[in-house]
């Protein structure tokens, strides 16, 4: 990579929409890699600033209020809190976290499209879009559904298909309807400013193509398939009522495009945390400008806002790197706002209080870096239990009871260092390396795993030096480990201090440290022989098969539910034969015996009086009743089917049940009391 010197670096994290509260996705996509970035860039003592903000305009907000019937800022004034609370909660180390409702945010939008619109860098366009006659609305984006041109998917938006990714123009969806009132869009003129990207194409193609290789190949691929189809003229203006007002004479009705606005929401949240300086953070080749993103993103970040930041001109810097991550997916299913399929952060806090460390370190030791991850309750308890409690918390808790135990809590002097103890001073040295390189690199999963390899270190060192053994012929060789294995819990949290700064923090405290730095990683002397450690605490704890078993179980009602919402009766089958339905011989009989049938969890045997003897029938329902409460019942069954013999038992017909959108069987029973044998008509 090329070693530019840099100054300082800017950090922006995508806008989130505030039509919902943040997830696992958006976490382990943006938040939780940005924040450890932030954070060993700190430790290293650069000059940072790390920009967050909530993306309040756009259609999906505006559907949100409407169904729930309250204003477009009453939805981004309880989302925004909610998420701004509940990243504050997590650690993510924001300078400031703001929102593009802001005056000084509508300000600093209207004044970029005016500057680009008084430079002629837009075209204005009159073309046809998609009108709803009955909501009286053009339909912009999200408020238009259809049939992907690309992938036939249908439900794919009016913006962009999520199916296959592709970014669409309203116009192009197969049979197009509002997503306002289910209704027929047609066509009506209506102007517009779009900006020329093809102005910018080569632009972009030096910049990106021969200056960016280093970009993670998603990025670089996605931004270089772009360029290679050939950029268009893209519209940064809608009919619609919620966002910034196009700054323009006549342009009553219209607003800017939630893209045009929301990357310039980085440059608003910078002024409006640095009103003297925000500048310097934009304009002055010296600073690096680092854009953290989900991967559906990407051509936003590296075509679109690049174009308009090269056409404002005024020594605005384009990003020095985009790294986006691929997706998160939940329980082996794509996570969903709107199917509420997902794990929100806010309830995550609430459920596992003081937990915030193990949620981040599973979602980078999970990171979706290079493809779609999955997060599993199972597996966030498994790296708990058995890589935070079981490496990292008990190879701290083991180095400061002994301490206690042996020398009362006072740091032992070093007295000769052996061979086994510069073997470890010399790992924890190589895994600094190789640690510093991955975080430079953005490979935050593979830092993370470095970091417990110390853990890992510190408890192998422990388990050959047996300083439980040694105790009892060697108190100064007992004192040596002991301080170097001190050391090295003085190492642990600086080496996890960028991925778990609660812990972090905690194991500093207990240490009697005050302040750290990256520098200090890989040092022994970190702590003075004669300092006083504080008591042990844990710093994590187990988490039982109750918690996890209470989040598994809440996910399956959501499925279920989901599932209900989408259940559709089964299409009318193909035309029947009158006569054929007429041999069809249906009786009415009463359950005169009903049990399970042994080694098979799905039948139940029948003896059924039918009025003219007994007749046995097996049939598939155990799952849904148990078979007492059906003795005595009256049912309907085919009469006059071949017998079938299933495990063994002949069965004499079929018992009919109806299936509900949950799969739940319940048998037919006439209404009244019927006469048993009397036939069904
Ligand atoms: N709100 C967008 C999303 O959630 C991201 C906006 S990023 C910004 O996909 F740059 F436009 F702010
Ligand atoms: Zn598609």
């Amino acid at each position: 990579m090329e070693q530019k010197n840099f100054k300082r670096t800017l950090i922006t994290t995508a806008l989130p929409y505030a039509n919902g509260p943040v997830h696992i996705g958006h976490l382990a996509g943006v938040y939780v890699p940005a924040d450890i970035y932030a954070r060993f860039l700190r430790l290293r003592g650069e000059d940072v600033v790390m920009i967050g903000g909530s993306d309040e305009h756009g259609v999906p907000i505006t559907i949100k209020a409407r169904k729930e019937g309250v204003t477009p800022q009453d939805i981004v004034d309880r989302y925004h809190a909610i998420i701004k609370d509940s990243f504050e909660e997590l650690g993510i180390s924001f300078d400031i976290y703001s929102r593009t409702t802001s005056d000084i945010h509508s300000a600093t939008a209207s004044e970029f499209f005016r500057h680009l619109y008084d430079h002629g860098q837009f075209i204005e366009k009159t073309s046809m879009q998609l009108y709803d006659e009955e909501a009286h609305q053009f339909l912009a984006d999200r408020y238009v559904t259809g049939e992907c041109p690309n992938c036939h998917q249908p439900g794919a938006y009016g913006d962009q298909c999520e199916k296959c990714g592709s970014s669409l123009n309203a116009t192009d969806l197969i049979n197009p309807r509002s997503a306002i009132t289910g209704a027929v869009p047609v066509m009506r003129e209506t102007r517009h400013w779009y900006l020329p990207l093809d102005r910018w194409q080569s632009h972009l193609e030096h910049w990106i193509l021969d200056g960016h290789k280093e970009w993670k190949s998603n990025v670089y691929g996605q931004c270089k398939s772009w360029l290679d189809l050939g950029l268009q003229p893209r519209a940064v203006s809608r009919d619609l009522d919620w966002g910034v007002p196009v700054p323009v004479e006549g342009a009553d009705g219209k607003v800017l495009y939630v893209w045009f606005d929301a990357p310039i929401g980085y440059i608003s949240n910078t002024k409006e945390l640095l009103p003297d300086s925000w500048q310097t953070w934009w304009k002055d080749p010296e600073t690096r400008i680092i854009n953290f993103i989900g991967k559906d993103n990407i051509v936003f970040h590296c075509i679109v806002f690049p174009a308009m930041l090269s056409a404002y001109g005024d020594g605005f810097q384009l990003p020095d790197n985009v790294p986006a991550n691929e997706f998160l997916n939940l329980e082996g299913d794509k996570i969903s706002t709107s199917r509420n399929w997902a794990v929100w952060l806010h309830e995550y806090l609430r459920d596992f209080e003081g937990k915030q460390d193990v949620l981040r370190y599973v979602l980078t030791a999970n990171a979706p870096e290079t493809k779609d991850n999955d997060f599993t309750w199972r597996d966030f308890q498994a790296r708990n239990n058995s890589e935070l409690v079981a490496i990292l918390g008990n190879f701290v808790n083991r180095a400061m009871v002994l301490t206690h135990k042996y020398f009362d809590g006072v740091v032992p002097p070093v007295t000769t260092l052996e061979e086994v103890d510069r073997e470890l001073i010399a790992e924890i040295a190589r895994l600094k390396e190789e640690m510093t390189a991955a975080l430079e690199t953005f490979h935050f999963r593979e830092a993370l795993r470095l970091a417990m390899d110390m853990a890992r270190a510190g408890n192998k060192y422990l388990q050959e030096t047996e300083p439980w053994k040694v105790v009892k012929t060697d108190i100064d060789r007992t004192g040596t480990i002991l301080n170097i294995a001190l050391q090295t819990c003085a190492n642990l949290s600086i080496a996890f201090a960028p991925f778990l700064p609660f812990m972090s923090e905690k194991l500093l405290r207990m240490l009697g440290g005050t302040t750290i730095t990256w520098d200090m990683l890989g040092c022994f002397d970190l702590i003075p022989a004669g300092a006083r450690i504080k008591p042990a605490e844990l710093l994590f704890e187990k988490i039982d098969d109750d918690a996890i078993q209470a989040q598994i179980d809440r996910l399956a009602r959501i499925k279920e539910e989901n599932q209900k919402a989408a259940w559709k009766p089964e299409p009318q089958a193909p035309d029947l034969d009158f006569d054929t339905f007429m041999k069809a011989d249906l009786r009415v009989g009463t359950v005169l015996e009903c049990e399970r049938v042994p080694k098979a969890d799905k039948l139940l045997r029948f003896l059924i009086d039918d009025g003219m003897s007994r007749r046995t029938i097996v049939s598939g329902i155990a799952k849904h009743y148990d078979p007492a409460d059906l003795v005595g019942k009256q049912v309907v069954f085919i009469a006059n089917l071949p017998p079938r013999r299933l495990k063994g038992i002949e069965s004499q017909g079929m018992i009919l049940s109806a299936e509900n959108p949950d799969g739940s069987l319940v048998v037919i029973s006439p209404s009244a009391p019927a006469a048993p044998g009397a036939q069904v008509k």
